[in-house]
C-alpha cells in the first residue's frame, strides 16, 4: 500500500491507502476529521467543502495522490487556527445569526464563505450579491437566508 503525505490543519500526516481514494474518505475514515460531511460523493452538494492551500475545494471529488506533501488541507477543525483564536470571525458571526438548523450542511457553508471572502479580498473588492449566488453548497433545511446574512457579517469580522 502505498504512503500519502499531506498537510491537515498545520500538521503533516502520513496515510496508507491507495492514489485513488478520495481525500473525503481519508479525512472521515483514516484521520478521524468528520467536519466535512459526506452528501452526495460527486462533487455536487458541497457538504464536504474544505480548503486547500488556502482555497475551497470538495474532497470528495479528490485523488489523495494529487495532493503534494506541502498541500495544506483545512477542515473546519482547523479554520480558528488560521487565524489564532478560538473560533473565526466567520463562525462567530455564523453564530450570532443562529444559521444552523439541523447542522449537517454547516461545517461546508462556513468554508465555502470563507474561501469566498478570501478570494473577493485577493482579487481586491468585497463580495457581492452575484458571489453570494454563486454559492452551491446546499442545505435542505432551507437556511439560505440567514447563511447571506452571516456571510456579509462575517466578512465585515475578517
Ligand atoms: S460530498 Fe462532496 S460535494 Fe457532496
Ligand atoms: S442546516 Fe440542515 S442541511 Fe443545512
Amino acid at each position: 500500500m502505498p504512503t500519502q503525505t499531506f498537510r491537515l490543519n498545520g500538521e503533516t500526516v502520513t496515510v496508507d491507502v491507495e492514489d485513488d481514494v478520495r481525500v473525503l474518505w481519508v479525512l472521515r475514515d483514516l484521520l478521524g476529521v468528520t467536519g466535512p460531511k459526506y452528501g452526495c460523493g460527486i462533487n455536487v452538494c458541497k457538504a464536504c467543502t474544505s480548503h486547500v492551500n488556502g482555497r475551497a475545494f470538495n474532497p470528495c471529488a479528490v485523488r489523495v495522490g494529487d495532493l503534494g506533501a506541502d498541500d495544506e488541507v483545512t477542515t473546519i477543525e482547523g479554520l480558528p487556527a488560521t487565524v489564532g483564536a478560538e473560533l473565526h470571525p466567520m463562525q462567530e458571526a455564523w453564530l450570532e445569526h443562529d444559521v444552523a438548523q439541523c447542522g449537517y450542511c454547516q461545517p461546508g457553508q462556513v468554508m465555502a464563505a470563507v474561501a469566498l471572502v478570501s478570494k473577493a479580498r485577493r482579487e481586491g473588492r468585497t463580495i457581492t450579491d452575484a458571489d453570494l449566488d454563486g454559492i452551491r453548497n446546499i442545505c435542505r433545511c432551507g437556511t439560505y437566508t440567514r447563511i447571506r446574512e452571516a456571510i456579509v457579517d462575517g466578512e465585515s469580522r475578517m
